[in-house]
């Protein structure tokens, strides 16, 4: 018998990928760039056993058995095609390779901090698999397979996902534009406001925007690329005003597709919008800009912002979001951390106490981190 077991990290990306240009392949319609956050307090841990007693290819999901020839169950056929890359990939399939496996996959965090744990768990199952059968080179575009955002979190720090323009995707890969260690004073904050499941799956979100959006066709050749090349000169030279707009704008603009979509469809609820406001209104306020929100497919809030503004801004967010009793606030067991109280003349400039934007069921503070690792081998 052999096992891999691997951690992978959470990607949120500051440049949208929202469009494909090949469903099969999940080839995208634009580039898109994210950040892979720290794995102490966010992962996908996957182990991966081969062995020549196994009678089938099994899959257990956060403690759960799930039958992976299922159709009904949600990315099985992923898992399968994911398998039969890697094997094929692997070339010299030797002893291990006719090996069926067993995989369990966990994250270090609940799911009811309702985040988008796939891109995580399919760089995780793709790291793991890679492992054991000792596959070198670009595994990104293996993971890209399984879920499109997966792809970036095979990589640590900042990555930028191409989307290529060959129809058999090779060159669609992520590659790393910098290491967590170019920019360890950026921070990053999830306020989750719903842990509920996604009410529209990004795929079939996705599709309608492909299929029914003008503003999509104009994102994708007139605002992304330029968008791109931006956002890399902005990490590359640690311009955090010009990063935090690009991202802002770009959330902005990818939940608009949604709405432009036939039919619209929506992910950002009240909170997320009473949030969105709040960010502008203190970065007015500051006289600068000093904290980026994005939202992926739901109404939960990613914030970036540099460490010496973390206090502050936490200050503001407790003053306007009370945490309630059972809020479970990470960042108190996570780095070190304290909310420093806004000053009177601050929150009189934010003003925005008329607002009522309701609570928070969990926070998280963290930061840029590695890609994945190998914990154990045997
Ligand atoms: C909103 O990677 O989940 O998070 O490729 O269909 O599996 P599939 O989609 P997925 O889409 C993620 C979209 C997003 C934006 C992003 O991460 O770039």
């Amino acid at each position: 018998m052999s096992t891999v077991t691997c951690i992978a990290p959470v990607n949120i990306a500051v440049i949208k990928y929202w469009g494909k240009r090949d469903e099969t392949l999940i080839l995208p319609a634009n580039d898109s760039i994210s950040a892979s956050l720290d794995t102490d307090q966010l992962c996908a841990k996957t182990t991966v056993m081969a062995s020549p007693n196994f009678k089938e290819d099994q899959i257990w999901l956060n403690g759960q058995k799930e039958d992976i020839r299922n159709p009904r169950l949600q990315n099985c056929l992923a898992e399968c095609i994911m398998l039969f890359l890697v094997r094929k990939r692997a070339g010299n399939v030797t002893q291990i390779g006719q090996w069926k496996v067993h995989i369990c996959s966990e994250n270090n965090f609940p799911t009811a901090a309702g985040l988008a744990s796939s891109a995580a768990g399919y760089a995780c199952l793709i790291a793991s698999l890679a492992n054991l059968y000792e596959i070198k080179g670009d595994i990104s575009s293996i993971a890209r397979v399984g879920s499109g955002s997966a792809c970036r979190s095979v990589l640590g720090g900042f990555v930028k996902w191409s989307m290529g323009s060959l129809s058999d995707g090779t060159d669609s890969i992520a590659k790393q534009i910098a290491p967590p260690t170019h920019w360890p004073e950026m921070r990053v904050l999830i306020l989750v406001v719903n842990d509920a499941k996604k009410k529209f799956p990004s795929s079939v979100g996705m599709k309608r925007t492909m299929e029914t959006s003008d503003l999509l066709k104009h994102r994708i050749k007139h605002v992304v690329p330029e968008r791109v090349n931006k956002m890399e000169r902005a990490i590359m030279e640690k311009d955090f005003k010009t990063f935090a707009e690009h991202t802002m704008k770009d959330s902005n603009q990818m939940h608009a597709v949604c709405l432009d979509s036939y039919p619209p469809f929506t992910y950002m609820n009240e909170i997320s919008h009473v949030l969105v406001d709040l960010v502008h209104l203190y970065n007015e306020a500051v006289n600068d800009t000093k904290v980026a929100y994005t939202f992926d497919a739901g109404p939960n809030a990613t914030l970036y912002l540099l460490e010496e503004n973390t206090p502050e801004f936490m200050g503001v967010l407790d003053y306007f979001f009370p945490p309630l009793e059972d809020t479970l606030v990470e960042y108190k067991k996570g780095l070190p951390i304290e909310a420093a109280k806004p000053s009177k003349s601050l929150l009189n400039k934010i003003n925005a106490k008329q607002q009522s934007p309701g609570r928070f069921k969990y926070i998280i503070y963290t930061q840029i981190g590695d890609g994945p690792k190998v914990l154990e081998d045997s």
